[in-house]
């Protein structure tokens, strides 16, 4: 039997947060709702975040709660902070996201706190939360690079997943927030904390502003992950990471993994229909190749 590859699909929440025209909620609900019945296992929904800082998810209660949710799969939200995770269990989430970074300059501008008080604020969420049977992930930004302070060393990269997987998440995600990396910083950044976390509760995250992210994702398969972020379209960016474009294509990792003979259990043509529509509904340029090349 084909191995699986998971997917965790952050389009609507990834994706959205960038986009600078109010998307209605009702696209937002149809775009989760859409890429489950694609195959989706994993859709990331939204963000329980401050709306002065993201204003395109200030409607992340009406979006969560208006979702018509389909057993078995997963809908994590992002949470900074103990009033977001509150926001978010008023309307039953059940899994939810921390979010640090490894480089200082970037955690301040992201979530207006350096590391080391970012972990000290997490804490309290990552209690209450388990308290609460609620599944915590954790995401790491700027593993290969930031947008302020340039080179980011892997020590601090190995500091920050480590900290974050021993306050209790049940899985780390290594974002390289600005697509600045290649496949060989890629494969040696995700083996060095492959050092110190098991690679099973390890997830990649690329960013695809040069171009690499099929690539590197591409290593880091090879280098053994066997779960990878990706988004629908290419949809999105970091509001607080200047140039950063979108996430690697949802499509076009799928195509390639289904080539490599691994089984994501999404079914492509779907996939790829979701990928046009919401491109068409947000007026905006397909970022999946696949989108543009699928005769299915
Ligand atoms: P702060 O300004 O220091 O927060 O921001 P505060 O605690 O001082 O509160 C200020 C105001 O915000 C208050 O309202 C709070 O009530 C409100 P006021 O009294 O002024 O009316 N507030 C909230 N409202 C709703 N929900 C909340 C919440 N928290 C405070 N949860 C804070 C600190 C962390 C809140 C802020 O910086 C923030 O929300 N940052 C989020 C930024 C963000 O979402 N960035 C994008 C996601 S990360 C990403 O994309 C990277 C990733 O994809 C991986 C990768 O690519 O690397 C994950
Ligand atoms: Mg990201």
């Amino acid at each position: 039997m084909a191995e699986r590859i998971r997917l965790v699909e952050v389009g609507p929440r990834d994706g959205l947060q960038n986009e600078a025209r109010a998307v209605p909620a009702a696209t937002k609900i149809r775009l989760i709702e859409d890429l489950v019945e694609a195959g989706h296992s994993t859709v990331e929904a939204t963000s329980f975040v401050s709306p002065k800082w993201i204003p395109q998810l200030a409607d992340a209660a009406e979006v969560y709660a208006s979702l018509r949710r389909k057993p078995g799969v997963a809908y994590p939200v992002l949470v900074p902070n103990l009033q977001g995770l509150q926001r978010a269990l008023e309307v039953g989430v059940s899994e939810v996201a921390i979010f640090g970074a490894a480089s200082e300059a970037f955690s301040q501008r992201n979530i207006n706190a350096g590391i080391d008080e970012s972990i000290e604020r997490f804490k309290p969420v990552m209690e209450h939360a388990l308290t609460n049977g609620i599944k915590v992930r954790g995401y790491v930004s700027t593993v290969l690079g930031c947008p302020y302070q340039g080179e980011v060393p892997l020590r601090d990269v190995v500091r920050v997943a480590r900290a974050l997987h021993e306050l209790g998440c049940y899985e780390i995600s290594l974002g390289d927030t600005i697509g600045i990396g290649t496949a060989r910083s890629a494969r040696e950044m995700l083996q060095a904390v492959a050092a110190v976390i098991p690679m099973a509760q390890l997830a990649v995250h690329f960013h695809d502003t040069r171009g690499q992210a099929l690539a590197n994702v591409f290593a880091c398969v090879e280098a053994g992950v066997r779960v990878v972020d990706a988004s629908v379209a290419g949809l999105g960016g970091c509001p607080y990471a200047e140039g950063a474009s979108g996430n690697v294509a949802s499509e076009d990792v799928v195509y390639m993994l289904h080539g490599m003979g691994f089984e994501t259990g999404i079914d492509l043509g779907r996939l790829v229909a979701v990928g046009r529509w919401i491109s068409t509904e947000l007026e905006r340029r397909n970022g999946a190749r696949l989108g543009l090349a699928w005769k299915g």
